[in-house]
């Protein structure tokens, strides 16, 4: 049998190098979420709560943004967002049709109505050009999202927004140090939401957070989505909101006992993020020669972030579907998959005119703006989706030894590709 036959054919497995252990906590953190614990300090409604107040300042300045509040979800940031920029009933919002579905529901949520463009068919990013055409008199902001640690156009979304009178909301939940144009993501929006859960960048157990350069939507998402304990926070513009401080309140504050996490794990994570960057570099150089996949190229300035790594497949290029280069790479125990299984512009709980599913609250501000998603074309998410291969990432400790491991492995099924065009053909036969 030869060392290079591929281990779906009954040749050796390459296997995965061992990632990194991710989420990690450093001692320090271990003893403060005990120290909280024996304490009884598990609740904390504002930041006069020294952890939450910590926490809050941490990201804050880490972010380069002036306020933060956390939150218990990457979608409760989001939906933070919306509020505290009032985007509300009879409001459009643009939107990508490329990601996690929270990206959209905290608009749903809201009563607002998503409106999708396409995105840029290699990196799955809104496309800013897209824009211009769909924005109504309806529409009040844009929502887009830095997918895969990839920053979006910042620059011309910005433009595009200040040029409309429209306000902007980043999901920064998958891009926690992502740069574009030399600046953190999160630092462009009128908002931006990030989400903390285990798998992310920024990882505690389940959490999330708001930063926004804008004082007043700080107030109005903690009026609207913390406990009433907030407006007893110094600052709290009693003069204005006084009246309505009241528990008719979406529960989204975070206890203590994660915002410590949170509040230690932002010391290491530039660290963490050089480490997943340096692994990516590596592994690129050691892919040099391999055409089956292709890297999207960014633009100067641009620096992205990896908590997942996404590639283009080359099906003109192997012969092979995208399914059967699965199958060869998983055979060497290498873990490659598509994210996002397709456009959410298909996603049946938002096509209203035939939805017979449990019943969601969007249906009836969808059915009465008239919007009928099954309409919308966007051929280039579509592309992105059919060629779109991710990895996991998290390779944060640098490892040449690692990455020519990995790179060997796509090098290995691109060197039999005949045999697998043979075997992809008896599959079909059989
Ligand atoms: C792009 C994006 N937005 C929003 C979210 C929602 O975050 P959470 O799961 O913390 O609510 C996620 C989480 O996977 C995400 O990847």
């Amino acid at each position: 049998m030869s060392a290079s036959q591929l281990a779906l054919l009954g040749g050796e497995t390459i296997g995965a190098p061992p990632a990194d252990r991710h989420p990690n906590f450093r001692e320090e953190t271990y003893d403060r979420v005990l120290e909280i614990m024996r304490a009884g300090g598990t609740v904390g409604l504002n930041k006069t709560t020294p952890i939450i107040g910590e926490a809050e300042r941490a990201i804050a300045e880490w972010q380069g943004v002036p306020h933060c509040l956390l939150a218990s979800s990457g979608h409760a940031a989001l939906h933070d967002c919306v509020i505290g920029l009032e985007v509300s009933w009879g409001d459009e919002v643009i939107a990508t049709p490329f990601t996690w579905g929270a990206s959209v529901s905290c608009i749903l949520h809201n009563n607002a109505i998503p409106v999708f463009v396409d995105v840029c068919p290699e990196t799955g990013l809104m496309d800013p050009a897209q824009i211009e055409a769909a924005i109504t008199p309806r529409t009040k902001a844009i929502l887009p999202v830095h997918i895969f640690g990839q920053a979006a156009n910042m620059t011309a979304i910005r433009e595009i927004a200040d040029r409309n009178g429209l306000v902007v909301i980043e999901d920064g939940s998958q891009a926690h140090g992502s740069i574009h144009a030399g600046r953190k993501v999160g630092t462009f929006g009128d908002a931006a939401g990030f989400s903390c859960m285990g798998g992310k960048l920024l990882a505690s157990a389940e959490a999330g957070y708001m930063v926004t350069p804008h004082e007043d939507v700080y107030w109005k998402a903690s009026l609207c989505a913390q406990h009433m304990g907030r407006s007893s926070e110094p600052g709290f513009p009693h003069e204005r909101f006084g009246g309505y401080v009241d528990s008719l309140v979406y529960t989204y504050r975070l206890s203590p006992l994660i915002a410590v996490m949170l509040a230690e794990q932002v010391k290491k994570i530039d660290a963490e993020n050089a480490g997943r960057r340096e692994s990516v570099r590596l592994f690129r150089q050691r892919m040099a020669g391999v055409r089956i996949v292709r890297f999207p190229e960014y633009p100067e300035g641009d620096d992205p972030v990896y908590h997942m790594l996404t590639m283009n497949f080359d099906a003109g290029f192997a012969g092979v579907s995208k399914q059967t280069f699965f199958s060869a790479m998983q055979a060497e125990g290498i873990g490659c998959f598509q994210y996002i299984p397709s456009p959410i512009t298909t996603w049946r709980r938002l096509h209203w005119q035939t939805y017979d599913g449990p019943k969601v609250m969007w249906a009836e501000p969808l059915r009465q703006s008239g919007i009928d998603y099954r309409e919308v074309r966007v051929p280039n998410c579509e592309r992105k989706i059919a060629q779109s291969v991710e990895m996991g990432w998290n390779y944060i400790e640098p490892s040449e030894e690692k990455m020519a491991r990995l790179a060997s492995a796509f090098a290995k099924v691109e060197e039999n590709l005949p045999a697998l065009r043979e075997w992809e053909a008896e599959q079909a036969r059989s």
